[in-house]
């Protein structure tokens, strides 16, 4: 059956109600948003003749420039850049920064500590080519300590320039280097050879906030650093807990939130209390995920709620059909033994192989994306960022792109879940806006919102196809602001351009919305040698080298 959009609202029925609410500013389901009003607009209308915003911000053009392009009256403080002293131990700033997040000390929204990712290293800049097929130990160390996480505290001074305090007794790095422990269904099994503690985080892409103040941070593509450090690949690919006040908190990976090319979470609570986790995978024709605690939200509990992250359920949506799939041993075992069974395209397995591999519900976790793929789930255009509305539990998904199906500039999907449930069981969907020539934007990534309910995303057109081919019109990789209702809704607006080569990440705003924190990631990426640079970014005293660096972007007027 069709449903527009009107037969849809009927059907959400207390989604309709949960909307009307959320447009006075008193909706919340993430608990991030929770405080805010809608009373200090960013301001996107644009008048009819001149397609310019009028009021907070004029777009800017797109540009081929080396720099952090910005609107004017808009200025960025470089806040923390690649091997930067981040405390007075001596620790240093991690290569490639993606994801940030910002927790307030104090409530302020002008001190605080930041959560950074690294994901990768790039060994022009880091460590070094290696001898024949394989790297030093010395190299391998460097390739582990400059991924992972790094924890800074940063504040706004009286000038109101955005620095790095080295002083803080909370900064402190989590590396490919750092013990973790294991946790949930998957820990202690032999699907992980049997560990319950592994080496370090790597690959670590963008991650998602908890409702008890602690950092997921998401292994992404490990598959390059484990083989390079000689590691078994069962221990990542997953996603990590750290809680950046407390380091009396076990570094953790959670294992029944399944094991695959982790993007990011966004975490709500179903009607009835419980935690859910949206994922995506972000590889060429993967799912989307969803976990379910089994346990319910207990605001008072405080940290022990990361106990809510070992037990549940975890899901994958099957969009043909409108529904999440659960992922147990038994569905997937029935599946492999119905005489109809036929390999899905997208597992790289024989069904021999498959009957061996899947024994336990921990084998279920440690290969998610086959278990998806044969119970049904839908395979999607790199499922990227997933954001949960503060103002009415939809659910945003960037698809980045996928060549391999003629998406060359990706889309940005948007989930219903049937009656505004984040628990629910059914869901319907809709193509929120599309990359392309038409909206001015190509390869949407990372997502976060305004508390006007705009979405903000940043674009990711790879480095050896930007300023090329179809990608020519798009100039260098940016940010963009997208209303999600009014007239504008579904709109680009561009917000910022990246440096040469880079790729922005990891946006996040401070509870007054005065900052953005933003990562620059992989300037001068493409550079033959030290001596063809293509970026110098961010162009500070003394270097010689592109470094990564966080900004705090300032100038935002109420
Ligand atoms: Fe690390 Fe999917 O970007
Ligand atoms: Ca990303
Ligand atoms: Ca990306």
């Amino acid at each position: 059956m069709e449903v527009n959009r009107r037969q849809f609202l009927g059907y959400l029925g207390k989604g309709a109600a949960a909307l009307a609410v959320a447009s006075a500013g008193l909706g919340s389901l993430t608990g991030q948003a929770e405080a805010k009003t809608a009373d200090h607009l960013f301001g996107f209308e644009k008048t009819k003749k001149t397609k310019k915003t009028v009021g907070f911000f004029k777009p800017i053009e797109h540009t081929t420039k080396d720099d952090l392009v910005l609107p004017e009256g808009f200025k960025y403080d470089v806040v923390a850049a690649y091997g930067d002293k981040i405390n007075e131990k001596g620790d240093t700033f991690g290569f490639n920064n993606d994801f940030t997040l910002y927790f307030p000390i104090d409530g302020s929204s002008e001190r605080g500590l930041l959560w950074v990712n690294h994901e990768y290293t790039n060994p022009l800049f880091v460590e070094g080519t290696k001898q024949g097929d394989k790297y030093t130990a010395k190299q391998i160390e460097q390739l582990l300590y400059n991924q992972g996480g790094s924890i800074i505290e940063v504040y706004r001074d009286k000038d109101g320039v955005w620095k790095m305090d080295t002083s803080s007794r909370y900064a402190r790095r989590i590396t490919g280097l750092t013990p973790f422990q294991l946790t949930g269904p998957a820990a202690g099994t032999t699907a992980v050879n049997g560990a319950t503690k592994v080496q370090g985080t790597f690959a670590n892409c963008s991650g998602g906030k908890t409702l008890w103040n602690t950092v997921l941070s998401c292994e992404e593509n490990f598959e390059y650093t484990a083989k390079d450090a000689g590691l078994d690949a069962t221990h990542y690919g997953w996603v990590v807990e750290v809680a950046p006040f407390d380091e009396s908190f076990a570094v953790r990976k959670h294992t029944a939130l399944g094991r695959f090319n982790h993007e990011n979470t966004a975490m709500g609570l179903s009607k009835d209390g419980r935690v859910v986790v949206y994922m995506g995978d972000d590889k060429k024709d993967a799912g989307v995920y969803k976990f379910i605690s089994k346990g319910k939200y207990d605001p008072a509990a405080g940290l022990t709620n990361s106990a809510l992250l070992e037990e549940g359920t975890l899901y994958a949506a099957n969009m043909k059909k409108g529904v999440w799939v659960a992922l147990t041993i038994e569905a997937v075992q029935a599946a492999l033994a119905n005489e109809k069974f036929s390999v899905p395209y997208n597992v790289n397995y024989s069904k021999e192989q498959l009957i061996e591999m899947f024994k336990t519900q921990a084998d279920v976790l440690v290969h998610a994306h086959e278990a998806a793929m044969i119970l049904g789930a839908t395979p999607t255009d790199r499922p990227e960022d997933v954001e949960i509305s503060p103002f009415d539990s939809t659910i945003f998904i960037a698809h980045t792109n996928n060549d391999s199906h003629g998406n060359i500039h990706g889309h940005i999907t948007r989930f219903f879940e049937k009656d505004g449930d984040l628990g629910a069981m059914e869901f319907d969907f809709e193509i929120f806006a599309a990359g392309g020539r038409q909206s001015g934007f190509s390869a949407p990534d990372n997502l976060t919102f305004d508390s006007n309910g705009n979405l903000w995303t940043v674009t990711d057109m790879s480095g050896s196809s930007m300023n090329k081919g179809v990608f020519v019109p798009f100039a260098n990789n940016g940010m963009y602001v997208i209303p999600t209702s009014g007239e504008h809704q579904g709109e680009a607006f561009q917000f910022a351009s990246a440096p040469v080569d880079a790729e922005l990440t990891g946006p996040w705003f401070t509870p007054d919305e005065r900052t953005l924190f933003l990562a620059v990631q992989h300037p001068g990426e493409q550079s033959k040698s030290l001596n063809e640079l293509t970026s110098k970014w961010p162009h500070r005293p003394g270097d010689t080298i592109p470094r990564p660096a966080v900004v705090a972007i300032t100038g935002f007027k109420f």
